[in-house]
């Protein structure tokens, strides 16, 4: 973290506390709202402010979440992309429910998405994989994501492997690696508050627009 970032973070610790949320009018879509409170975690120098926990659920019914990183979203959905073989994606093969979340600590804020996934269309993966250098590329050939290792060489003699088959090459999208849009049904934004009387703003999807309301801390 650079020294300017550092400074940000102090400055806006205990932010929400002391500012009042914005008022939302009851038609507004969450996008609208998500997009502001990016805006402000990217603003306040939070390190990585587009991580966030990704919670599938398996057939059977055990849960499990692990970081991703938000590359792009609008009111279709938030956007990641990861392996397609790996226990996440299996998970959410068997079962497409999904539950986002993100944390911005410094800002006293939490957003809590849940909704189901659709995998992006291949010129969507194909032209985030391009926009990645060139060794995450390779590194998306050379991971079998989930998988345990056979040895503990196995990921850079795979890599070693890739960097050869691509040399003075594009490096292919793998038909194993692509994105996922998280197509919500219901947001809830919160924001922290003194003496424990935090807001909590939910949006629940109806067949037009947006259902609006208030829920205790
Ligand atoms: C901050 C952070 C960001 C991450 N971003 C991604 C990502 O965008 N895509 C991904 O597949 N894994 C990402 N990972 C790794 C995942 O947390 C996880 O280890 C990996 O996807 C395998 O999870 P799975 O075995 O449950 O499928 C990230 C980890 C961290 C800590």
């Amino acid at each position: 973290m650079t020294l300017l970032e550092k400074f940000r973070c102090l400055f806006t610790f205990g932010q929400g506390v002391a500012l009042p949320l914005p008022v939302i009018p009851e038609s507004k879509s969450p996008f609208e709202l998500f997009q502001a409170w990016f805006d402000d975690a990217n603003k306040s120098g939070i390190l990585l402010a587009e991580a966030m926990s990704v919670s599938s659920c398996s057939a059977d019914g055990q849960p499990s979440s692990r970081m991703v990183l938000l590359k792009s979203f609008d009111d279709t959905g938030f956007v990641f992309y990861t392996n397609y073989g790996s226990r996440k994606s299996q998970e959410l093969q068997e079962n497409d429910k999904v539950a986002l979340l993100f944390h911005w600590g410094v800002l006293q804020r939490q957003i809590r998405i849940e909704g189901v996934v659709k995998r992006t269309s291949q010129a969507q993966s194909e032209q985030y994989f391009h926009s990645r250098d060139r060794g995450s590329q390779i590194g998306a050939w050379a991971s079998r994501q989930s998988e345990k290792l056979s040895h503990s060489d196995e990921l850079k003699d795979r890599e070693q492997q890739y960097k050869t088959e691509f040399a003075d090459k594009q490096v292919p999208l793998p038909e194993f690696w692509g994105g996922y849009r998280v197509e919500p049904s219901y947001i809830e934004f919160w924001q922290g508050r003194a003496s424990r009387l935090h807001d909590r703003i939910c949006f629940e999807k109806q067949d037009e627009g947006w259902d609006v309301f208030h829920l205790h801390p």
